[in-house]
């Protein structure tokens, strides 16, 4: 029978039954997950009128200014995961130490890393913007996690998935068992299964790249654009389509739609060395996705999956969608490296 139309939650609950050591944990992560992204949708929906578009005047700790809505959003997941009794600490992209669940509190055997607000550079011209979250379990006997605890490769995530607050509110959902896309019915005030088993087509003849930083890239991703730019009269004898939103949930939704290759490469900018995107909660988490439907990601040399954290806030270079585009711009590092 089909699950179409089933909630997030009940989805998960019964995918939780069929495994023999569940605890319900998870249920009860992602029902405070879903109710902090329902509470940030609603937050995003209205924010002109509630005076929360605009700078906070702060900045986080990779040096970007923040907007009122990442330390809003921060703290209504802070809020929201901070109830449930199955986490040991968190982290955030807006909170430069580990957040741990505060006195009193119940703890569990988990860990989650986020971005509360992904593409929030968008969040004042009205273009989607999303939450990004990455499940970890807490090392056996640690009680009160740091950094180093949260230093897993994207490989031993329990479960990913993004919140896109666009047209539609929707959420996207892996926990190792392929990708559900589901739709916020705000009537419901509940996430229904509307994109079963989404997978990538392994072809595609369209790409995100910021263009704007061209001249900074490494050798194989000018070779890489500069083919898909010839088109028709180039190597690959058909023309590509571009895209840039500039909001990382809004071009993986794409992605996993109607395929596509998405790239924030390596550049030679002194500020954003070591690539823009955040391994733990924005790189990681998408590769566990675009993985389990069948793409591939990469950051040219190698797979995101497998890399081990060496700090909680390190960036990494991200090449992930359609297998064959990102495994042909991976043959181009091969050759160059
Ligand atoms: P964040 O808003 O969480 O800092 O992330 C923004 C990221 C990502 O979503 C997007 O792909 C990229 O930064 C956009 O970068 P440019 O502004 O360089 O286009
Ligand atoms: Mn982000
Ligand atoms: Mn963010």
């Amino acid at each position: 029978m089909s699950d179409i139309g089933k909630s997030l939650i009940q989805f998960i609950d019964e995918s939780q039954h069929n495994e023999p050591s569940s605890t319900g944990a998870l249920t009860s992560l992602m029902t405070c997950i879903t109710g902090a992204c329902k509470e940030i949708a609603g937050l995003v929906k209205h924010s002109p009128i509630n005076g929360l578009n605009g700078i906070a005047g702060s900045e986080n700790i990779q040096g970007e200014v923040q907007k009122k809505l990442d330390i809003i959003t921060n703290d209504v997941m802070v809020k929201h995961l901070s109830s449930t009794e199955h986490l040991a600490a968190m982290l955030s992209e807006e909170v430069d130490e580990v957040i741990n669940i505060p006195n009193g509190l119940p703890k569990g055997n988990y860990l989650v890393a986020f971005d509360p607000l992904d593409g929030s550079s968008n969040i004042d011209v009205n273009i989607s913007v999303g939450t990004i979250f990455s499940i970890l379990r807490c090392p056996a006997g640690v009680k009160e996690p740091t950094a180093v605890d949260f230093m897993q490769a994207g490989t031993d995530q329990v479960c990913a998935g993004f919140c896109v607050y666009g047209p539609m509110t929707m959420m996207v959902v892996t926990t190792g068992n392929g990708v559900n896309g589901f739709t916020l019915d705000s009537e419901l005030g509940e996430f229904i299964l509307t994109h079963p088993e989404m997978t990538i087509p392994e072809e595609t003849a369209e790409f995100a790249v910021n263009m704007s930083n061209q001249r900074f890239w490494e050798p194989p991703v000018k070779r890489y654009i500069d083919e898909c730019l010839k088109g028709a009269d180039g190597e690959r004898e058909k023309d590509f389509n571009m895209r840039w939103v500039a909001s990382m949930v809004a071009e993986v939704y794409r992605v996993l739609t109607r395929g596509g290759i998405f790239l924030y490469p390596l550049d030679t900018k002194p500020k954003t060395q070591g690539g823009k995107l955040r391994l733990m909660y924005e790189a990681s988490p998408m590769s566990f996705i675009v993985e389990q439907a069948g793409g591939a990601s990469s950051t040219g040399l190698k797979r995101i999956m497998a890399i081990k954290p060496e700090g909680i806030h390190q960036r990494v270079p991200v090449i992930l969608g359609s297998k064959k585009e990102v495994e042909r711009l991976v043959s181009y590092h091969q050759e160059r490296y």
